[in-house]
């Protein structure tokens, strides 16, 4: 969507904050032994006891109120009774719906003991966001946050995952634009004041593509590569990025 008052701007800070604290919060509760399932019935609570709603619950039917992904699942995994192991790689990504906003955040958690292969393509990944939401700025051109994604990427031997986009949020979990984690040269759209969408980078030891399990939700990659994401929701405005999802 793209805001023009202060009051859009309001309801999607409130659930943005949800949404961080939610997702910040199941992290913390991240240990060995403990089933993504009963993380998912904590960030469940939180988010309820916040007045928001689960948004892939309400906008797709996803089958928990979050999305946990285990190790070389890396979106959309399916809160189950699989338990987290010591050394697990967890992405947790949550998205809400308060008052008509949504917002949508994401995090890699590394359950130690961790691995240095690990702790770089997380710090990595965060750089890739936060590089790309400076390139963020009311007349700047959309391709920038694509670029700046795989140069950060690159710079440090690391793949971007090729089919897994940022996208306009706000009025829907998913709407317009559609913004892809690499440069498109042909791509002439640029950003405009009071736009709101996500950018989230998947960075990877070398898988580059997301592909579809059994299941009809979880993506995976081939079990040889680890893959991290980080994701924030944001405004354009004339001097930067409102990060809504701090
Ligand atoms: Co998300
Ligand atoms: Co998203």
């Amino acid at each position: 969507m793209t805001i023009g008052t202060e009051e859009e701007l309001a309801g999607l800070l409130a659930v943005g904050g949800i949404v961080a604290q939610t997702l910040r919060h199941m992290g913390g509760r991240l240990e060995p032994g403990i089933t993504t399932k009963e993380l998912d019935v904590i960030g469940a609570k939180l988010l309820e006891d916040e007045g928001a709603e689960s948004a892939p619950a309400i906008s797709v039917g996803f089958p928990g109120a979050t999305c946990i992904s285990v190790n070389n699942q890396i979106a959309h995994g399916i809160p189950s009774a699989r338990r987290v192991e010591a050394g697990d790689l967890v992405n947790i990504d949550v998205s809400a719906r308060k008052d008509g906003f949504f917002a949508d955040c994401g995090a890699t958690f590394l359950v130690p003991p961790t691995t240095e292969a690990q702790r770089g393509l997380c710090r990595t990944t965060r750089k890739a966001l936060n590089r790309s939401i400076k390139a963020v700025k009311a007349g700047a051109p959309m391709n920038a946050i694509g670029r700046t994604i795989e140069r950060v990427a690159r710079q440090r031997g690391y793949t971007v995952i090729r089919n897994l986009h940022s996208h306009g949020v706000g009025s829907a979990l998913h709407e317009e634009p559609n913004i892809p984690p690499y440069q498109d040269r042909q791509d002439r759209r640029r950003l405009h004041e009071g736009m709101v969408f996500t950018i989230e980078p998947f960075l990877s030891t070398g898988a580059e593509w997301a592909e579809e399990s059994g299941d009809g939700w979880t993506l995976m990659t081939p079990p040889e590569y680890l893959t991290a994401q980080y994701e924030h929701s944001l405004v354009v405005t004339r001097s930067g990025a409102i990060v809504l999802t701090r």
